[in-house]
């Protein structure tokens, strides 16, 4: 009998969300009603000049630029790298899965920092990778010293910094990245959510951008799925050390980003004070909710430097509140495993909905009986 390859049986595999108009009509609201705050997506959309962008500078009938040659070169300036060290990717779990593609061989070992983003694991779990796991701290920082051990064992390719960390939303010093450049191993720093993390310049005193073209192991990778409110088109882009773009060239589906999403991307990038501003809406609403978050009980809050915040729920089950909510039209992520028990991702929305969730959640925890 024909099987799939052995190494899938043991991976549980992505569980699609059931999509908001399908869960909307189930729960007897309107699907505008329904508040989504567990993807970390912007609430306040793309700017106007994609919609525009799309329209005009979007040929359905022609296949993309394999390049993005356009998207690129407003890349580099956006980033200050060269233009040709960077590659944009379908979203920027398509560049995950094509750096463990190249770095790990079957039964090669991936360092995983849990809790931390899933696509790390999931996809070198489907690639036949090991995983060895070196869970953070009560703080969510690093076990240094454990990482740095388990860089000099030479089954050890690759390791994942995501800064801000998603999702405890804490951003990683860049002292503490730099410190880490040295191990015999790849270092891919994960900056999705470094937009947030500064309000006037889209992070950049944060980011380790700067070091990739002096450094032969440093990989930065972002997305416009959160801070340019693309989450839709999948674009995200990486910023590789010269060396690197030959072989991710051949490993590069030739139309992995399509016409919509590469002129959508680039009018973005044209409109950075639309951005500016929504970032900074964000910002100041996610410093609100902390502290409002902060006042209630059974409830921990996470300062945050990204567009969502953790809270580590007491004497309630995150199944429980997760369910509550999603009664009142309001969906966030849960979490409960060892690395991150009993906690809730919540993302930051627009003013009032954000005091509905604050509402929601006040009920659930000033009025059930803690179990
Ligand atoms: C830390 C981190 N990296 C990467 C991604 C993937 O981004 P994209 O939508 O560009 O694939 C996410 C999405 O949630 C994320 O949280």
């Amino acid at each position: 009998m024909i099987k799939v390859a052995k190494h899938y049986d043991a991976i549980q595999g992505y569980i699609p969300a059931v999509p908001v108009e399908v869960l909307a009509k189930s729960l007897g609201f309107s699907p505008q009603e329904m508040i989504k705050a567990d993807a970390n997506e912007n609430p306040y959309g793309a700017s106007g000049k994609v919609a525009d962008a799309l329209v005009k500078a979007c040929y359905p009938h022609l296949y993309p630029d394999p390049g993005a040659v356009n998207l690129c070169s407003k890349l580099a300036d956006f980033v200050a790298a060269p233009a040709d060290q960077i590659m944009v990717s379908n979203g920027a779990d398509e560049l995950i899965l094509m750096l463990i593609r190249l770095f790990l061989e079957p039964g090669d070992t991936l360092i995983n920092l849990p809790p931390t983003f899933d696509m790390y694991d999931l996809h070198a779990k489907l690639s036949a990778a090991n995983v060895l796991e070196i869970p953070r701290k009560a703080d969510f920082s690093i076990d240094y010293a454990a990482l740095r051990k388990a860089a000099m064992q030479p089954e050890c390719k690759l390791v994942f910094l995501t800064t801000p960390n998603n999702p405890d939303g804490q951003l990683m010093p860049k002292a503490e990245i730099e410190a880490l450049l040295d191990l015999p191993i790849m270092i891919v720093v994960d900056e999705a959510y470094i937009e947030f993390s500064s309000n006037d310049n889209f992070g950049r005193e944060n980011s380790i951008i700067s070091r990739v073209p002096e450094v032969q192991n440093l990989i930065v990778l972002r997305t416009f799925s959160k801070w340019a409110g693309l989450a839709g088109l999948r674009v995200g882009y990486g910023i590789f050390p010269a060396w690197l773009m030959p072989h991710l060239w051949k490993i590069k589906q030739p139309y992995n980003v399509n016409c919509a999403a590469q002129a959508a991307a680039a009018a973005c990038l044209d409109d950075l004070d639309y951005y500016q501003d929504t970032i900074q809406s964000i910002i100041a609403e996610r410093e609100r909710m902390y502290k409002a978050f902060s006042a209630l009980p059974n409830l921990k809050v996470l300062p945050s430097q990204t567009n969502f915040l953790l809270c580590q729920l007491q004497g309630h089950t995150t199944e429980d509140v997760c369910d509550k909510l999603k009664k009142e039209g309001i969906l966030i992520r849960g979490y409960n495993k060892p690395s991150c028990p009993n906690a809730l991702r919540i993302s930051i929305m627009k003013p009032e909905q954000n005091d509905r969730i604050l509402q929601g959640l006040e009920k659930i925890l000033k009025g059930g009986t803690p179990s």
